[in-house]
């Protein structure tokens, strides 16, 4: 199929070389120049796994970028993967989404041959009938339901397996209002997927299709708070959070996964899309109380950690190593990572901060661009009165004989990944 997508971020490009993998002509649009360039030269705009090798593979021949909307004039489906904000209360600043609808007008207007806008971005339940699809008719001239379809098809990916996640799905949801045209088109695009992985097909109307998304990741963001609270309740009776995850992730109604507690979750999608959540129910006269909680345990864990690095040492004037700054491992991005909070925290204190994290180092730099940066973690632990970890780096559980240089041997563990180890003072968060 002939198919356009609009907006070449993380879920953009992935879901663009996806689809050129699945056999679809692809057309990418975005605004920023330098990642159209790259895109046809056959160069992945983000840092995802494989997607490097679909673009090379894909780029500049199956799968194009321009800047130039009329390109799309010619697709059946329309993706719009726009970015999606939060306001300062929260709530989903739906300004680049509306104008990407209206920039997409022109490309709707007289065309007879039914193509399909399908909102992937997240947006909160009624965005897409009650604004996105107004701007498209005002913009085109045309009728939705009659010239042109309207759909919402969510994206569960995850940052680090993003080409893995779309290619291999749990589900696969396709929202439309009573729209069998634009459903049609959706089963179309994804029929290689559908024949090749057989994901369950939610068939759904766009309102629910757009809270399938929200209820996915405030479920998920609860549970890892939810896991956290206990975990801070086993902490203070001795007990070990990960000893009790495991028995309770053998009740299949709970299941193992999404039980690591810690410091809590970071990114760009569960703190933005939970606040948004609660913004819009408060917006209809709702106070999502447990939602609140979930925000607010997670918001109250680089506070835990701190405390109990206070137990062991005042950092006033002391090196602390900060072990970690992605908001997970596998990943540059530190958006929300729970590390800033903890490295305000220790700056607050007085703590003289060296961070070290193997790739996103570079990125801290925007939040803390005075902060001193070490090119390892041996070299952030010498000399330093305590070392706090942040992110779960599998290379951080090999640390050994590099916590004999430290000042004093304090590590607190936010994430349960250093070995607890003899001649080590050593907290874990939640055991
Ligand atoms: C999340 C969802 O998992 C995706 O399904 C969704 O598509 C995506 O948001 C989105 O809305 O675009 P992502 O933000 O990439 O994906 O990250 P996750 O792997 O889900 O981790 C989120 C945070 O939770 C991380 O900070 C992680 O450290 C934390 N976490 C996760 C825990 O603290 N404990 C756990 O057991 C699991």
């Amino acid at each position: 199929m002939n198919v356009g997508i609009v907006g070449s971020g993380y879920v953009g490009t992935t879901v663009a070389a996806c689809l050129a993998h699945l056999g679809h002509d692809v057309t990418n649009v975005d605004v920023d120049r330098s990642v159209v360039e790259a895109v046809e030269d056959g160069r992945a705009p983000v840092d995802e796994p494989r997607l490097d090798e679909l673009l090379a593979e894909y780029g500049g021949n199956r799968l194009r970028a321009t800047t130039d909307y009329d390109a799309l004039s010619d697709a059946e489906l329309i993706f719009v993967a726009l970015p999606t904000p939060s306001n300062e209360d929260g709530s989903v600043d739906t300004s680049v989404v509306e104008a990407g609808a209206e920039s997409l007008g022109p490309v709707l207007a007289e065309r007879g041959d039914y193509p399909t806008v399908v909102v992937k971005s997240t947006v909160v339940p009624g965005t897409t009938a009650d604004l996105i699809r107004p701007a498209l008719e005002r913009t085109s001239g045309a009728v939705a339901g009659e010239d042109f379809g309207v759909a919402v098809n969510p994206e569960f990916l995850r940052e680090g397996s993003a080409v893995d996640d779309f290619l291999s799905p749990d589900k696969l949801v396709f929202g439309t209002d009573d729209d069998d045209r634009a459903e049609d088109a959706l089963c179309g695009v994804f029929a290689p997927l559908v024949d090749a992985e057989d994901p369950p097909v939610v068939s759904t109307g766009t309102r629910e299709a757009e809270m399938i998304k929200y209820a996915n990741n405030a479920f998920l963001a609860t549970k890892v708070s939810l896991i956290n609270e206990l975990g801070n309740i086993c902490k203070e009776h001795g007990v070990d959070a990960y000893e009790v995850a495991e028995a309770i992730g053998l009740d299949d109604r709970i299941s193992e996964r999404f039980l690591r507690s810690g410091l809590g979750f970071g990114g760009s999608c569960f703190p933005k899309d939970v606040a948004a959540i609660i913004a819009a129910a408060r917006a209809k006269g709702y106070d999502p109380e447990l939602l609140q909680a979930a925000m607010d345990v997670n918001d109250k864990q680089p506070r835990r950690l701190l405390s109990l690095v206070d137990r062991h040492v005042d950092v006033a004037g002391e090196r602390v190593a900060v072990l970690g700054l992605a908001f997970k491992p596998h990943t540059d991005d530190v958006r929300n990572s729970r590390a800033i909070d903890v490295i305000r925290g220790l700056r607050e204190r007085g703590a003289e901060v060296v961070a070290y994290d193997p790739v996103a180092s570079e990125n801290m730099r925007d939040y803390f661009p005075d902060l001193t940066y070490a090119d390892s973690a041996a070299a952030a632990l010498d000399g330093a009165a305590a070392a706090v970890v942040a992110t779960d780096w599998p290379e951080f559980a090999d640390l050994d004989s590099e916590f004999d240089a430290m000042a004093t041997p304090v590590v607190v563990d936010g994430r349960r990944v250093v070995t607890r180890r003899e001649g080590l003072v050593y907290e874990g968060l939640t055991w």
